[in-house]
């Protein structure tokens, strides 16, 4: 698997430190209040778990899967909801969890969708995020790292399903998604 990276971005010890610092202005912000935090599957999984332990107002998560638009249609932005959650946001402090924006779209549609459910406040906080892709205008209010154009794996993001236990954040070798015969979506 590590001879498939071509350089390591962020190690465990840099998210650890950047996911504390996001950890701790979240506390700020939410002080006196209660949260609802609702990670989008697969990719946020890792950095939700650890983010909610650097956060210290009284909160509940739930998890939200939406379906990937597909490359020949990225540009409808057209996103399904595959599992919703289960609580409901009315009144409640709402904060998505996301790996990474890249397009938008998957934020955008998030934010309209739950936005419609009429929650006391919604704000977005990613991981990392690829401005140079967007397509729809959109900027997270929390975010732990702007990275260039390069297709990075590890800490919960894949390719092909694959190399997202990854304890840090590396870019892939071109040759490896541009030659390997995969069924999964080759962007993230
Ligand atoms: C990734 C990521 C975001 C979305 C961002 O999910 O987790 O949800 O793509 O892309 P966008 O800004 O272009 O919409 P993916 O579909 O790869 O699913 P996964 O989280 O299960 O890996």
């Amino acid at each position: 698997m590590m001879q498939d990276l071509a350089e390591i971005l962020f190690s465990a010890e840099e998210i650890a430190a950047r996911v504390k610092e996001l950890g701790n202005q979240i506390n700020k912000d939410y002080e006196g209040k209660e949260l609802i935090v609702v990670g989008v599957l697969k990719g946020s999984l890792m950095f939700m778990a650890d983010l909610i332990r650097e956060i210290k107002v009284p909160l509940r998560y739930d998890l939200i899967a939406v379906s990937s638009y597909g490359a020949s249609t990225s540009s409808s932005g057209i996103v399904r909801i595959i599992k919703d959650i289960d609580v409901s946001i009315q009144n409640e402090h709402v904060l998505i969890i996301e790996d990474i924006v890249d397009t938008g779209l998957t934020l955008r549609y998030l934010i309209t969708t739950l936005s419609s459910r009429q929650p006391a406040s919604l704000k977005s906080c990613v991981l990392l995020d690829k401005p140079s892709r967007r397509k729809t205008e959109i900027a997270p209010d929390y975010s732990g790292f702007v990275i260039p154009d390069k297709f990075v794996v590890g800490y919960g993001l894949d390719y092909a399903q694959r190399y997202r236990q990854l304890p840090m954040i590396a870019a892939l070798k071109p040759e490896v998604y541009s030659t390997e015969k995969n069924s999964g979506k080759e962007e993230n």
